[in-house]
């Protein structure tokens, strides 16, 4: 079965238009079938050209669009094709025709210099508001085929997004085709699924992902949870007469500076990333570069844990000091946890607004808890805000009126985790 609105991107490329917007919610169907649409366009009208399809990365773009393009039955009975790993390239052919796609990522440094040498017949972008604005002008501007046509997807971010403002609020300007895509303009979702999908976010990720809607990050980051801590029934709180007894644990460590503090946070995982408990958590003062000091408090902090849980599989310390992390090392090393001293490591840092995203899909499908030694965390993941002075972009603020040390540690503890607690809500983000 296929909706009304993906027979519209289906017969986009037989259309006036030059160029086609598909936004809104996510599992829609925006991807399939642009990728599909896209292929058929460039086979019907043109041969021997060059055309790109990108993704937010070069891995993406594989794994969302080339892949499952080259799995649909239907498109392997109508035409040739061939993927070449090495070279980025995907090769189309059938009675006599052949065009080559090329494979870029929007965010990925080394698109940018290749896409810069070569002449366009079409191009499709995959998550356009995920990637910089200078690859995707770059991109357009390689068009000079006659009759090429731009393509593009996106889930919705801020209103005063680039691409919000420059193509989505000019489509007519443009000569494009908007579509506005909802989750029920994929046939193939059942009530359950929908419903499963709405659960997941909360606050502005609803509203975006779930909605579709272009609307800023404002205010509290986590409303329900800041909510929810100052009610009686306060759901986030670990039940007190259930035991619990982590499956994994882990610390997150967070070095201050003359503004901020040390933030010790250890995080309880639960059996197969089906959640993760706040278990212990607190803030130190730097006393200057006092590396020892700091050492000390780690330490004692190392060992409350390890006394209550019986364990600390990884310590995930602020990846920028790697002398305080060698401090660490070697102070554990001649601690009462020498053990300790391998599983100390490096935060991975990855994109702030990932780490939130995941922490808001842990609350939001009740798989986020904390225990009341964990205060520390709790009052900073109720007190964080989106920053207002950067309507463009998602920021979070950190000015010194809220503890980002906390959420910094917190998110070191479970950032190296995101693929699994997503897989385990079997949600591939
Ligand atoms: N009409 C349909 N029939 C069968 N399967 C469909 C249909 N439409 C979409 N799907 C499937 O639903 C899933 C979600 O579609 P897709 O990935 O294209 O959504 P999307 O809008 O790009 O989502 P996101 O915004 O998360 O990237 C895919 O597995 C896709 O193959
Ligand atoms: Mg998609």
């Amino acid at each position: 079965m296929i909706s009304q609105k993906q027979l519209q991107v289906l017969a986009f490329g037989e259309s006036r238009y030059d160029a086609l917007i598909c936004d809104g919610a996510i599992r829609s169907g925006k991807t399939a079938f642009m990728s599909v649409g896209f292929v058929l366009w460039a086979m019907k009208y043109f041969t021997g050209r060059n055309f790109a399809i990108c993704g937010k990365t070069v891995g993406t773009a594989m794994k969302n669009i080339v892949v499952p393009l080259m799995d649909l039955s239907y498109m392997r009975r109508r035409y040739d094709m061939k993927l070449s790993r090495a070279e980025n390239k995907l090769t189309v052919s059938r009675g006599g025709r052949t065009n080559t796609f090329y494979i870029y990522g929007g965010k990925d440094e080394s698109s940018y210099m290749l896409i810069q040498g070569i002449t366009l017949a079409g191009v499709m972008l995959d998550e356009t508001a995920l990637m910089t604005r200078s690859f995707v002008e770059q991109a357009l501007a390689r068009c000079s085929v006659e009759g090429s046509k731009f393509w593009f997807n996106c889930n919705p971010a801020g209103p005063k997004h680039w691409f919000y403002e420059e193509w989505v609020c000019k489509a007519e300007e443009k000569n494009a085709l908007h579509l506005h895509f909802e989750m029920r303009d994929n046939p193939s979702l059942s009530e359950e699924m929908l419903r499963r999908y709405e659960s997941l976010y909360t606050g502005v990720f609803y509203q975006r992902y779930i909605l579709g809607l272009w609307v800023n990050a404002e205010g509290t980051i986590y409303r329900e949870f800041a909510g929810a801590v100052t009610s009686a029934q306060n759901r986030f709180l670990w039940p007190p007469d259930q035991k619990l007894k982590p499956w994994r644990v882990n610390i997150g460590v967070d070095f201050g500076g003359h503004l901020s503090k040390h933030s010790f946070v250890a995080v309880g995982v639960l059996p197969g990333w089906s959640g993760c408990v706040g278990l212990m958590s607190c803030r130190v003062e730097p006393y200057g570069e006092d590396a020892d000091h700091l050492a000390v408090q780690f330490l004692r902090f190392a060992q409350a844990v390890f006394s209550r849980y019986g364990r600390i599989d990884a310590v995930y310390a602020d990846s920028a000091e790697q002398t305080l992390i060698r401090h660490l090392i070697s102070r554990a090393q001649a601690s009462e946890l020498p053990w300790l001293a391998v599983r100390i490591g490096n935060s991975a840092k990855i994109e702030i607004n990932d780490r939130i995203r995941l922490t808001s899909i842990l609350m939001a499908a009740g798989r986020f808890w904390y225990m009341p030694e964990a205060q520390t965390l709790r009052d900073a993941l109720a007190a964080a805000l989106w920053d207002s002075r950067s309507p463009a972009q998602d920021r979070r603020l950190d000015d010194g009126t809220t503890d980002i040390d906390t959420l910094d540690a917190f998110e070191y503890a479970i950032e190296r985790d995101y693929k699994r607690y997503l897989k385990s809500s079997e949600v591939n983000g």
